[in-house]
């Protein structure tokens, strides 16, 4: 096995481009601002950018590629890369992220070990928040998911990188870097198979990845997960000769108000067969990333504690896989979660919101107060919204929108579902409190009113990242496998902050 990524030295530089003393160098173009950028490179390039504009072979399109013909004369990099922004008025957060990958696996495939890239299309973000987009970018390109190829393990790391800028605003240069690289360790996690990862081994290794200073942490073994009587978890568990886990780590900002906690809950089933309730064979295998919400929640709080944040903030991870043992819970089965709430299981593949149920009321046990879960939860929402957009749920609306709002600022996606009264008709059970699996109509919605039952009266927000935690194609910017979705906007819901209640 080698290494799934390296985090380059990152660094900030005033000097002129002429001077970069790197093996690579790129340049971003905005599309309109083209034939300007072809002028100011006449000197270094000739003619070579604006004959390639003329042919029409570099429209300055976002991503495109364009490898400048000849080394530039009287510069010290030996080679030129330009990268397409798109209109200027398009350059957002995550058109920067996708720019920067984009490029930097051209850099890999030369295998230049020492770049540059050029901060000069300022768009319509801050500096503060460009640079912190390039250098987190600049970590996430240096990622392989081949880790366990022990042949054509061509992989080659970019080593160091100068963003070239004026701005004097670089202090966030080092949390850029430090998120890129949590993001890049949920993804090594999330793309680990079943048999790699199971829940004893997921909680070690997100309880050493969560080893930051300023952060407890501890797991709770199946003993202590029966003495709080989490009946949910452990019906789940049953079906596996694996036994579960709940991770919980603490952090403690300082200055942090003490009335507020935020509290992040992540889906952690190793793998999801579906229990007795059988997935069909086809995509099975996919099944291994529905842990993908609790190693998103890790990641977030490991950058929480680095940008020492100052808030308190728990996260609960709940880790079990789901089985069909010969002790699994069947269909028509009962099951008691920790809030003495009952619930009817007519489908042994709804077990995301039955670990999830007990995780939420431990999260509020421990005292959060601002709840936010994170989970591959339901199909329904890969056909509702696709791979593009993670579906976003909860309430009061106030709360909603301060994650909204953090997941702009993050440069991601999500789309908010309603929760009207009249769905939890569908969750009633003549036998329990509720019923696991209501029926295919508002799947997404369904799932997130029984959460809704878990998660008490106060904040609480629901992010369903079936259709995003995953990409089943490789991109320019993105490798085929986990995305690392969501941890950004956690980071970004931390630094807002809480809204006035
Ligand atoms: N882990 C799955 C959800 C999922 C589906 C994630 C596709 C990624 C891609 C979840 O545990 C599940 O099986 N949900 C069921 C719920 C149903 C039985 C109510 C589903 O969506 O089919
Ligand atoms: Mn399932
Ligand atoms: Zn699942």
């Amino acid at each position: 096995m080698h290494a799934p990524y390296e985090v380059p030295r990152i660094s900030v530089s005033g000097a002129p481009l002429a001077d970069a003393d790197v093996e690579l160098i790129i340049i971003p173009i905005a599309q309109d601002n083209a034939a300007a950028a072809a002028r100011r490179y006449e000197g270094a390039l000739g003619d070579d950018l604006q004959s390639a504009l003329d042919r029409g072979e570099f429209r300055a399109k976002a991503n495109e590629i364009y490898v400048a013909r000849m080394p530039a004369a009287g510069w010290k990099a030996a080679r030129v890369v330009f990268v397409g922004g798109g209109p200027r008025s398009e350059i957002d957060v995550e058109r920067v992220r996708r720019m920067v990958v984009t490029a930097a696996q051209v850099a890999r495939n030369q295998k230049r070990e020492r770049i540059g890239w050029a901060d000069l299309e300022p768009g319509t973000i801050s500096a503060a928040a460009r640079i912190e987009t390039i250098a987190e970018a600049l970590v996430l390109a240096n990622f392989d998911n081949g880790v366990h190829k022990s042949r054509d393990g061509n992989q080659f790391f970019i080593k160091e990188a100068v963003v070239f800028t004026s701005d004097k605003a670089v202090a966030t240069v080092d949390s850029g870097r430090f998120m890129g690289e949590s993001i890049n360790a949920a993804r090594v996690l999330i793309n680990e198979p079943g048999n790699y990862l199971t829940p004893r081994l997921l909680a070690e290794k997100a309880a050493s990845l969560a080893s930051v200073p300023g952060i407890t942490s501890e797991i709770l073994d199946e003993k202590k997960i029966e003495s709080l009587k989490m009946g949910l978890l452990l019906g789940v568990a049953r079906g596996s000769i694996e036994p579960p886990r709940l991770l919980v780590l603490k952090y403690n900002g300082v200055g942090a108000s003490a009335s507020n906690t935020l509290g992040l809950v992540g889906k952690g089933i190793t793998f999801d067969t579906g229990g007795l309730s059988l997935k069909p064979a086809d995509g099975m295998e996919r099944m291994k990333d529905d842990m993908a919400g609790g190693a998103s929640v890790v990641a977030a709080m490991r950058s929480i504690a680095h940008q020492k944040l100052p808030i308190r903030a728990i996260a609960v991870v709940p880790m079990t896989e789901n089985m069909p043992g010969g002790k699994a819970t069947k269909p028509g089965d009962i099951l008691k979660g920790a809030s003495g709430l009952t619930v009817e299981v007519n489908n042994t593949d709804a077990e995301g919101r039955l670990i999830l149920g007990d995780g939420l009321w431990y999260a509020r046990e421990l005292g959060a107060t601002h709840l936010i879960d994170v989970a591959t939860l339901t199909g329904a929402i890969v056909v509702g919204l696709g791979k593009i957009t993670t579906g976003l749920f909860g309430t009061p609306q106030p709360w909603i929108d301060h994650i909204t709002s953090a997941a702009d600022r993050a440069g991601e996606k999500v789309w908010q579902l309603p929760l009207f009264e009249d769905y939890k008709e569908q969750l009633k059970s003549e036998i329990a409190d509720m019923l696991n699996s209501p029926g295919r109509p508002a799947g997404s919605i369904t799932a997130a009113m029984f959460l809704k039952e878990f998660a008490g009266d106060g904040p609480w927000a629901h992010l369903d990242i079936a259709g995003t935690a995953w990409a089943e194609e490789s991109k320019s910017w993105q490798p085929k496998g986990a995305t690392g979705t969501m941890i950004r906007t956690l980071i970004e819901v931390a630094r807002g902050g809480f809204p006035a209640a």
